[in-house]
């Protein structure tokens, strides 16, 4: 199974997607590419350094806008998507990706708007994001530090981190793997922010599993069981 990447920063979530690909944690999956909408992410180096090292792209939207004047948002999120498409993936993984893709994007990765001269996804593909926050709160950006804040104010009694299905409503896609992180009163934001992003590396490739079993179940064969049972 082929998965996409998309990412914005340093990438720990994808180094975790690195390390589980063509293992029993994500089996016969492999990371066809890498896109970052920004040029210094570190995610790019992690993709560059894995053996074998896994190929990546850059489109960010103001570079985007500036070199195709009259072109809008929407033309970019679309050019995101012809980059995905083109992968044939079975799987969109949005890995601290900063920017709320809108409908231009998904039309196009669910086969509703085919781009001229290319060939539409023979099916819908599946697009899930990753988010520091609990189903229902704290959508949109800073969330870990708005739901600890939250936490610490004794307005939430739980705080969390979830991989969702990408829908037009920005983090408000259905639930696919939901995991809650302790925190305590009083702890400094950084500690249980080490916390929560190893629960990130966590759950998302068990949501990257999940959503991939879904399409395309691992099927070992008969015979490989015979022969590892001996
Ligand atoms: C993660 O906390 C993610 O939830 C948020 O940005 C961070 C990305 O971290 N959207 P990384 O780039 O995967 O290290």
């Amino acid at each position: 199974r082929r998965i996409v990447v998309l990412i914005s920063g340093s990438g720990s979530n994808l180094q975790a997607l690195i390390d589980a690909q063509n293992t029993p944690r994500l089996p016969h999956t492999r990371i066809a590419l890498v896109l970052s909408n920004r040029k210094a992410a570190y995610g790019l180096t992690r993709a560059a350094n894995a053996s074998p090292p896994i190929r990546t792209a850059y489109l960010a939207l103001q570079p985007f806008l500036k070199a195709n004047p009259g072109k809008t948002r929407e033309d970019y999120d679309r050019e995101v998507a012809r980059i995905v498409v083109r992968e044939q993936p079975d799987l969109v993984v949005l890995a601290g990706w900063m920017h709320v893709l809108g409908e231009g994007f998904l039309d196009v990765v669910s086969g509703h708007t085919v781009l001229q001269g290319e060939p539409a996804p023979p099916t819908p593909i599946p697009v899930i994001n990753l988010h520091p926050a609990l189903p229902g709160a704290f959508d949109g950006t800073h969330a870990i530090e708005r739901a600890f804040e939250a936490y610490q104010r004794g307005e939430v009694e739980r705080v969390g981190v979830m991989v969702h299905r990408v829908i037009k409503e920005v983090d408000r896609g259905e639930p696919v793997v939901v995991r809650e992180v302790p925190c305590e009163k009083r702890e400094p934001l950084e500690s249980f922010e080490e916390r929560l992003h190893k629960a990130e590396w966590e759950v998302i490739v068990e949501a990257t599993r999940r959503v991939l079993d879904e399409a395309k179940p691992v099927r070992v064969s008969v015979e490989f069981l015979r022969v590892a049972r001996g």
